[in-house]
């Protein structure tokens, strides 16, 4: 709980202000013609059986618009993960419907459903979940190449990608070779390379010290806004989330509230997120 309230200040990072990089949304969000690239329909999430059930999700639903860069924000145990795990196919829901880009996921089976996620999403999780025997490079492109990129682009499109994500130099090094920071952008470029309709971020600040945070979560912002991504990120971090163009705030399995950035400046966007979690108790960091 405390940690909410020592979220470390923009100024210690030497950064304008919070989120300073995503001040404007980008144009196709909210335009009245674009198709969502992720609709959430009354979806529910039970655990357990009948001695012991857990309601993980009741009754969520949201859109996210093309190029939005969406937060998903609560305290732990509010249902995060499950949802995010809902959409990324790993998880199933119990009820309702998830769309992406049009498609409804909930009914895939399972040879579809490697395909879906190959094909139409990218992932970021907390440890950056590379494999150990391949180089950045490597991870990066394996990517594309189980997707049958023609070999003769692999290359060319992993290097376009490292040097804009500011990892080239450590294509050629293992992963225990890497920072912490390296890697989680490393596992960036992988979830990008192919280019994803969505991206799935689990805390991918989680692990890491707040400069490597901060250049993290600038990349995420870089990706969204300069290479198009489209990103759902789930932070407890109030200075992580200053970082997206809207929030959905979520409590015991439900959506209770939203704030979008609009053209609201980055200190104003953080001090209403810091409102919210106020709002919320103070414990959308976890209280453990
Ligand atoms: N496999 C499971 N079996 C039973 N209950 C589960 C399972 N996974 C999650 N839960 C429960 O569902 C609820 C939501 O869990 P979830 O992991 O989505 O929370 P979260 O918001 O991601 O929390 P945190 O911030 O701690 O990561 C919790 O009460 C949790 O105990
Ligand atoms: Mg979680």
């Amino acid at each position: 709980m405390a940690e909410v309230y020592a979220t470390p200040t923009p100024a210690a990072f030497g950064m304008q202000g919070p989120g300073s990089c995503g001040a404007v949304p980008p144009a196709a969000a909210g335009a009245p013609s674009a198709r969502p690239v992720l609709s959430v329909r009354q979806v529910e999430k039970v655990y357990g059986n009948r001695d012991s059930v857990t309601r993980a999700l009741n009754n969520v639903s949201f859109d996210v618009m093309p190029g939005e860069f969406l937060g998903l924000m609560g305290p732990s145990g509010s249902g995060k993960t499950t949802l995010l795990n809902c959409v990324a196919t790993i998880d199933t829901a119990t009820s309702g419907h998830i769309l992406v880009d049009g498609r409804d996921v909930t009914g895939l089976r399972s040879r579809e459903l490697a395909k879906f996620r190959r094909d139409e999403l990218g992932f970021v999780f907390q440890d950056s979940n590379l494999l150990d025997t391949l180089t950045g490079f490597e991870n990066v492109a394996l990517a594309l190449t189980v997707k049958g990129e023609p070999a003769a682009q692999v290359r060319p499109k992993v290097e376009a990608v490292a040097r804009r994500l500011g990892v080239f130099d450590v294509l050629g090094r293992y992963p225990y070779q890497m920072s912490g920071g390296q890697r989680q952008r490393i596992a960036a470029a992988r979830a990008i390379v192919a280019d994803p309709k969505l991206v799935l971020a689990d805390e991918p600040t989680g692990a890491l010290d707040s400069r490597s945070a901060t250049v993290m979560l600038e990349t995420l912002c870089m990706m969204n806004e300069q290479m198009g991504a489209t990103i759902m990120m789930v932070t407890h971090d109030a200075f992580a989330a200053s970082f997206a163009s809207r929030i959905l705030f979520v409590k015991d399995g439900a959506v209770f509230n939203e704030i979008r950035r609009g053209d609201a400046g980055s200190a104003e966007f953080f001090s209403r997120i810091m409102e919210v979690v106020t709002f919320l108790g103070g414990d959308v960091r976890d209280a453990g």
